[in-house]
C-alpha cells in the first residue's frame, strides 16, 4: 500500500468535490480546531447512505438497533452476528464518515483475548473502523489499541448496565460521581481510546470533562458543550413509537410521512386506482393483435369443448 491516498481515502460530493475520509485522528484534529463533530446511528444501507451523504462525521452501528430495529425491550439480547450483519450493510453505504460498530453485551465482558477476537471480527468481517464499548474498561481499551483496533469508549448512562442502574437514569448527579466519571474518562483516554461518548450526564460534568480531556467527547443527553453530538436515527425522525427523551430533538416526522404513504397505497389498491395503465407494461401493437386473436381462439375452443361435453352427457 502506498502513502498516496487511495480511492478509499476520499469520496466525491454530489458536486464533484473530493471529501476526505473521517478517521480517528481526524476527530482529534476537529477537537483541536474547535469544530463540532456530528454523529448519528444507522443500521442499514439506505439510511447509512443518507446519513453519509448529508455529511455526518461519525456513523455508529449502535446496539440500540436491538430496540429500534428489532423491537426488543432493551439492548442486551442482540448478538455479535446480528451486529456484524448490520455493520456490513452500513459499511457498503458509507464513503466519508467514520464507521464505528457497537460491541454487544457479553461480547467483551469476559477475557480480554476473547473480547479482542470479537472486536477483530467487526474490523475484518464487517469493515468497521473502530469499535465502541461501554464502561470504564481500561485494560480492555489498552488490549484493543495494542491489537490496532481504534476504540470509542462510552460512559455515564450505559444502556447495557440497565439492570445494575435500575433503569435508564441520568448518571453522575453528585460531585463524587462526577469526579469518578472524570477519572474514568481520563483513564480511558490514557489507555488509548480515540473518543468517548458521554450519555445521560449533567451538562456541567460533561463540559468540565470535555475541556480537560485530550480526546473528543461526543454527547447524548450530556448538554451542548461536548466536542460532538450523537443521536439515534429513529429518535431524530420519530420512528420509535414512544415519547422522546428530554434530550431528543425531532427533526422530521417519518412516522406520519410513511403512515400516510402506506394508507394512500392501500386505498388505491382497494379502489383499483393502482397501478394505472401508464404504470403497466404493454405488448407491442402487432403482438397485441395476434395475442388477442389467439385468446379469442382459445376462448372459442373452450366454449366448443364445453358444448361438445354437454351434448355427449345428455
Ligand atoms: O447504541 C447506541 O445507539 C448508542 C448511542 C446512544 C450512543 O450507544
Amino acid at each position: 500500500m502506498s502513502l498516496t491516498s487511495s480511492s478509499a481515502d476520499a469520496r466525491l460530493s454530489p458536486s464533484g468535490v473530493s471529501l476526505p475520509k473521517v478517521t480517528i485522528p481526524a476527530l482529534a484534529e476537529m477537537k483541536r480546531q474547535g469544530k463540532p463533530i456530528s454523529a448519528l446511528t444507522a443500521y442499514d444501507y439506505s439510511t447509512a447512505r443518507l446519513v453519509d451523504e448529508a455529511g455526518i462525521d461519525l456513523i455508529l452501528v449502535g446496539d440500540s438497533l436491538a430496540m429500534v430495529v428489532l423491537g426488543l425491550e432493551n439492548t442486551l439480547a442482540v448478538t455479535v452476528d446480528e451486529m456484524l450483519h448490520h455493520t456490513r450493510a452500513v459499511r457498503r453505504a458509507v464513503h466519508r464518515a467514520l464507521v464505528v460498530a457497537d460491541m454487544p453485551f457479553g461480547s467483551y465482558h469476559g477475557a480480554i483475548d476473547e473480547a479482542v477476537a470479537n472486536a477483530v471480527r467487526f474490523i475484518k468481517e464487517a469493515g468497521a473502523e473502530a469499535v465502541k464499548i461501554e464502561g470504564p474498561r481500561v485494560d480492555l481499551v489498552r488490549g484493543l489499541v495494542e491489537a490496532e483496533i481504534p476504540v470509542v469508549a462510552h460512559l455515564g448512562l450505559t444502556p447495557q448496565s440497565v439492570h445494575r442502574m435500575g433503569g435508564y437514569r441520568v448518571q453522575a448527579r453528585t460531585a463524587e460521581a462526577a469526579l469518578q466519571l472524570q477519572a474514568d474518562a481520563f483513564a480511558l483516554a490514557h489507555a488509548g481510546a480515540g473518543a468517548i461518548v458521554l450519555e445521560g450526564v449533567p451538562r456541567e460534568a460533561a463540559a468540565a470533562i470535555t475541556t480537560a480531556l485530550p480526546i473528543p467527547t461526543i454527547g447524548i443527553g450530556a448538554g451542548p458543550d461536548c466536542d460532538g453530538q450523537i443521536l439515534v436515527f429513529h429518535d431524530l425522525v420519530n420512528l420509535t413509537f414512544a415519547p422522546a427523551a428530554k434530550f431528543v430533538r425531532r427533526y422530521a416526522d417519518a412516522s406520519a410521512l410513511f403512515r400516510s404513504a402506506i394508507e394512500r397505497y392501500r386505498e388505491d389498491v382497494e379502489h383499483r386506482a393502482f397501478p394505472s395503465d401508464t404504470e403497466s407494461y404493454h405488448l407491442p401493437q402487432s403482438a397485441r393483435r395476434l395475442f388477442q386473436m389467439d385468446v379469442r381462439d382459445d376462448a372459442d375452443e373452450v366454449v366448443n369443448r364445453d358444448a361438445r361435453e354437454e351434448i355427449t352427457q345428455s
